[in-house]
């Protein structure tokens, strides 16, 4: 697939007005995707698990307009949020080309997230990939007659997956679950630079309903943006390495995942959080997202895993927030062990309970 095959046919239908929802999650890398090129395309390829509890519900009202242009209100929890109109903005100016009916109607878009606002949760996942996938909906209405949407299933998706990661990268990775893969890998097939795919092959039954605990060890705006990261591992000395590992971690994890190899599995995902967090460390300037209330609940975890010989384990996003992973099996104890040991270092005593989840859907 190419640019050129998400570029529509003139479109058949002329629609007036109407209105589309759609939720979608947001998602946790395993293997990390930290540095991009040219229109948001990724420097590694990446796979993460996808969530079910954290997500954003998107409804989008469109009407018809005389002229061209875009032209758009948002609405977070019902308030106008005129904050999220640059970004959103910028999104249309890239998506234009392949969805050009935007610049044709007046869009109210309508969203709330199902986590806390302000919980350090990035909401761009969640919150582009739902966007995107009202978008490809309105297109379809537009071009298809009803009983051959169905058939386009796939492609919608892809088409959705890829006007996201065109609003976030890792936005591209929350259409589908459980787990998907964003960025060409020569071991994965069908993978893609332009769109997420779930990921093709087997997973052994130790990795079904996976927990995701997050942490929430500060709520506050990054200090420095995702977007001012990516582009920090253009003159990062370590960068050329980094890439390479983070495909090489993505190989390692196809028989990890086939064979239910856990301890692999805790051993490559602490590895790859760590990594990101270095490769920030390295970058000039460099800097910290960590908070020391971080640390000391990553060597709880260690400490914990070593006394009781437990599976649990954690992987960390672009902030100070953990991800405390853990299979289904050791729910009760490793929710006792969060409550205990590790919720006093979380802002206010506040995490959010998650698990695998199947991607987006129609509401
Ligand atoms: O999607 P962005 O541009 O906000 O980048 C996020 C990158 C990480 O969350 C740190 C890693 C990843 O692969 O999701």
């Amino acid at each position: 697939m190419t640019n050129q095959d998400f570029i529509p046919k003139p479109y058949t239908e002329i629609l007036e007005n109407g209105s589309v929802s759609y939720q979608s999650p947001s998602n946790i890398a395993l293997v990390k995707y930290w540095g991009k090129y040219a229109e948001q395309l990724p420097q590694n390829a990446s796979v993460s698990f996808t969530l079910s509890q954290c997500r954003t519900e998107t409804t989008v009202h469109f009407k018809k307009k005389n002229e061209d242009s875009f032209d758009f209100e948002v609405y977070l929890d019902g308030v106008r949020e005129l904050g999220f109109e640059p970004k959103i903005k910028k999104f249309f100016e890239r998506v234009e080309h392949y969805i050009p009916f935007i610049k044709k109607y007046h869009f109210v878009i309508r969203t709330k997230n199902t986590f806390p606002h302000s919980s350090g949760i990035a909401s761009s996942a969640s919150g582009m990939s739902a966007l995107a996938m009202c978008l490809v909906a309105i297109e379809n209405k537009l071009n298809l007659p009803k009983e051959q949407q169905a058939q386009h299933k796939e492609f919608g998706l892809q088409k959705a997956s890829f006007l996201a990661r065109l609003g976030s990268g890792s936005a591209a990775r929350s259409l589908e679950g459980p787990l998907v893969v964003w960025g060409e890998h020569s071991k994965i097939e069908g993978s893609s630079n332009l769109f997420g795919t779930r990921y093709p092959y087997a997973i052994h039954e130790n990795f079904s309903n996976y927990q995701d605990t997050i942490l929430l060890v500060d709520k506050n705006e990054k200090q420095v943006s995702s977007t001012v990261g990516h582009d920090l591992m253009h003159h990062n000395p370590y960068a050329t390495e980094r890439f390479k590992e983070a495909n090489n971690n993505l190989e390692k994890l196809i028989s990890i995942f086939e064979q239910g190899d856990i301890d692999a599995f805790i051993t490559l995902v602490e590895s790859e959080a760590l990594q990101l967090h270095a490769m920030m460390m390295a970058s000039k300037p460099y800097f910290i997202l960590m908070k020391p209330n971080t640390l000391e609940i990553l060597n709880r975890i260690w400490s914990y895993r070593i006394k009781t010989g437990s599976k649990v384990c954690f992987t960390l996003d672009a902030g100070a927030n953990v991800h405390v992973l853990y299979p289904d099996s050791e729910k009760d104890a490793v929710a006792r062990f969060i409550k205990d040991q590790l919720a006093h270092f979380c802002k206010d005593g506040a995490y959010i309970d998650d698990f695998l989840g199947q991607g987006a859907t129609v509401l």
